[in-house]
């Protein structure tokens, strides 16, 4: 697929092209539009990035604009090869080079003190710069023809949920940036799992698909960001993102939760990586779906258009005219694929109220609630 748009409306100026990611002259001519310092956008396992040049602070500063993303918040440095750590950090401890080694390629970010090469305007002014060599082919391939380190947001207007198809990143980045290379739906949906690697003990900064265990089988000992355990106004998320609201639809949206697992007398507060394989019990998910269906019959009598966020298994259990199905419960990795073109859809869909199931099910519904938790900005009923 070729497709080129050209763009009409007085503020947009950029001639935005969606080409084919697998055709290599594509990727050539991606690779020269960063050499020249402009933009492209690129998928990547995980999400599709916004790329530039990332020692060039007018690429990191049109990144920004093009997302309209606050300057505080530092970008993630791409690269194709896991020697090219040691031109952009000053230190790479020995548990850096082992999770290199045991995730990379792949969905995982580490943290480390940067060397001077990395302006500020990548790092948001911080001394640390976030790495990662990401696994998607084209990805792969992209920072390999530019011979560049590729900083790479998510391609996303800055609060709205991460692209996960190249129709996602020209709805909000047509006009804004040079190319968008098409390299279909990305497989994981959501973003790479951050590793503060700076400190003696690893740390969670962003829950993701590598998961709290699959790092400790790896470095042992390794602890979660507390910012990102309880939402409480006086401690600072480390990963500067994680601050802001994110990924929220323009409907309200609430999750229905409910505390009764298999496996495990935890109490769920914010659904983070206290899962511990957990399983929803079949009763909370009956409670669970009798909420919603009140909670969904309110709103639509009082004449408001309404949607639900499910999975494959209770889909048909909901008496809503708008049923959106986020994969299926007993797969995890199904809902973080879809999660973000659900919650786009909603806005598709215009509706006022949306109403989801809770999915903290297993370890990867830690990653997973705590996207869909700012997405609700913490809205929960409990049941
Ligand atoms: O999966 C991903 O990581 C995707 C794809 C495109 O690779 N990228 C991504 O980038 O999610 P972005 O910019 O949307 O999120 C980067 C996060 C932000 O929360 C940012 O604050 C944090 O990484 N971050 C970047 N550099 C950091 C640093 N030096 N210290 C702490 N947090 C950092
Ligand atoms: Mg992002």
């Amino acid at each position: 697929m070729t497709n080129q748009k050209t763009i009409t409306t007085s503020e947009k100026l950029i001639n935005t092209k969606l080409m084919d990611g697998n055709i290599t002259a594509n990727v050539k001519e991606a690779a020269k539009i960063l050499q020249s310092k402009g933009l492209v956008a690129f998928p990547t396992e995980t999400v599709y990035g916004l790329g530039g040049d990332a020692l060039d602070e007018n690429a990191a500063a049109k990144i920004y604009t093009a997302k309209g993303r606050p300057s505080d918040n530092p970008l993630i440095v791409h690269i194709a090869d896991t020697k090219d750590v040691y031109e952009l950090a000053t230190e790479v401890p020995e548990k850096a080079t082992m999770l290199m080694e045991a995730f990379w390629p792949g969905p995982l970010t580490i943290i480390l003190p940067k060397k001077t090469i990395v302006p500020d305007g990548t790092t948001g002014g911080l001394n640390t710069v976030a790495i990662r060599m990401p696994s998607h082919p084209v990805a792969l391939s992209l920072i390999r023809e530019s011979g560049l380190y590729i900083a790479a947001p998510s391609a996303n207007t800055s609060g709205r949920p991460s692209p996960t198809l190249a129709k996602h990143v020209m709805e909000d980045m047509n006009g804004r940036i040079e190319m968008i290379l098409d390299g279909g739906a990305v497989g994981i949906g959501i973003e790479s799992t951050i590793v503060d690697l700076t400190g003696d003990v690893p740390v969670i900064l962003r829950p993701g698909f590598i998961t709290k265990s699959m790092l400790e089988k790896i470095v042992g000992e390794v602890t979660i960001d507390p910012a990102l355990i309880e939402p409480d106004p006086n401690l600072r998320p480390k990963a500067p993102g994680m601050k802001y609201t994110h990924y929220a639809p323009k409907g309200e949206l609430t999750i229905v939760e409910s505390d009764a697992f298999e496996n495990s007398g935890i109490t769920f507060t914010q659904g983070h990586e206290k899962a511990n394989n957990s399983v929803t019990t079949e009763e909370s998910i009956d409670n669970i779906v009798t909420k919603i269906n009140e909670l969904v019959d309110e709103k639509v009598n009082a004449g408001f258009q309404v949607a639900v966020i499910t999975t494959s298994e209770n889909a048909n259990r909901f008496n809503c005219e708008n049923i959106l199905v986020a994969g299926n419960r007993a797969q995890g990795e199904t809902i973080a694929a879809k999660l973000y073109q659900v919650l786009r859809q909603c806005d598709e869909l215009d509706v006022d109220y949306i109403f989801s199931e809770a999915f903290n099910d297993g370890e990867l519904g830690g990653a997973i609630m705590n996207r869909l938790l700012k997405a609700a900005g913490h809205r929960v009923i409990k049941v």
